[in-house]
């Protein structure tokens, strides 16, 4: 049995995503919880003949632990999106409490639930994360997600239109770092099956991945940012992650974790200087199994990208731990 919540589910993420946990066969009880229209958009999915039984909460009568208490799986695409001329880090003053007081929330009432943060920026929402888990002293780095996946669906998506390949998810393509502008870092060289990709078609290639969210934003014209693409992406995540927990081998995904607590990730800590990056990781019964290090095979135009990706991860890395032990 297998029972999703969505924190943040009334959202323009979290009515589609919730939509699509609804229909999966993978899930057996789905919960929703927003801060407002819960009760609505639950009455409309409820209509919906799957196998999933869906309950609603709003902050009212317990809500929160309500939603939350039998948990296995957590989305969390609560908070703030981005308006032209905005970076993700200006979401951060208002989404690091967002995410902060949830995952209080989720240490009080699912401490054992897989959590996966959407909530921008994730380089620094994820570490506010395990830092409320550290203090619980519940956390669990092989139970902790940072879904990086829809920069994965975009550059199988943008090569596609250089390869010509018929359907862009066949080609896999890494994308490791964070999640925001050069901290995204797609490595084409290591796409399989091999693409060839001209010289003068890469750099804007990896310039359109590492930016692509910007399009969306820019293109919304001040109503949000990516919303339909990124519940596509959150729900590939979070049913790859299901099939594995439920035994389904061979499922590796890149995504953003706490290095140190996964295997093989301590050496690839060493060779970034940070303790969070998105890596492909092979997904189990726990979680996070396995890091694998991909950085000995990387071009040498990647290395460079790499570079200016630690640079900016760093500094967001601090801010959200800062922002747990020092709040403001
Ligand atoms: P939205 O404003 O449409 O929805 C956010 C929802 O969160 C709203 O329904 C709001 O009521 C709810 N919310 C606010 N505070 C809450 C709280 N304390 N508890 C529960 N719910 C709360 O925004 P959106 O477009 O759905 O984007 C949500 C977040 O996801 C943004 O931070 C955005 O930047 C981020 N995002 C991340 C990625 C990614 O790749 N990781 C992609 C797209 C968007
Ligand atoms: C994205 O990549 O589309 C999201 O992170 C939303 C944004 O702010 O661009």
């Amino acid at each position: 049995m297998v029972k999703a919540v969505v924190l943040g589910a009334s959202g323009g993420i979290g009515q589609p995503l919730s939509l699509l946990l609804k229909a999966s066969p993978t899930i057996d009880e789905l919960s929703l919880y927003d801060v407002v229209n819960t009760p609505g958009v639950t009455a409309d999915l409820s209509h919906i003949s799957s196998i999933a039984k869906i309950t609603g909460y709003l902050p009212a009568d317990d809500g929160l632990k309500k939603a939350l208490t039998g948990a296995d799986v957590v989305v969390i695409p609560a908070g703030i999106p981005r308006k032209p001329g905005m970076t993700r880090d200006d979401l951060f003053k208002i989404n690091a409490g967002i995410v902060r007081d949830l995952v209080k929330g989720i240490a009080e009432h699912s401490p054992k639930a897989f959590i996966l943060v959407i909530s921008n920026p994730v380089n620094s929402t994820v570490p506010i994360a395990a830092e409320v888990m550290k203090q619980a002293n519940v956390f669990d780095p092989k139970r902790l997600f940072g879904v990086t996946t829809l920069d994965v669906v975009r550059a199988e998506t943008f090569v596609q239109d250089i390869t010509g390949e018929k359907d862009p998810a066949k080609t896999v393509i890494p994308v490791i770092g964070g999640h925001s502008g050069e901290t995204i870092v797609p490595l084409f060289s290591l796409a399989k099956p091999s693409v060839k990709i001209p010289q003068d078609k890469l750099a804007p290639l990896i310039k359109r991945v590492q930016f692509g969210g910007d399009e969306v934003v820019k293109a919304k014209d001040g109503t949000g940012s990516a919303t339909l693409s990124m519940a596509y992406a959150g729900f590939r995540f979070a049913e790859k992650l299901i099939k594995a927990t439920k035994g389904e081998k061979g499922i590796v995904e890149p995504t953003y974790v706490y290095l140190p607590g996964v295997e093989g990730g301590d050496a690839i800590a060493k060779e970034t200087g940070v303790d969070y990056f998105s890596v492909p990781v092979e997904l189990g019964p726990s979680g996070a199994e396995k890091a694998t290090n991909i950085l000995g095979d990387i071009s040498s135009d990647e290395k460079q990208l790499l570079e200016a990706c630690k640079n900016g991860l760093k500094g967001n890395i601090e801010k959200g731990i800062e922002f747990v032990h020092n709040p403001p």
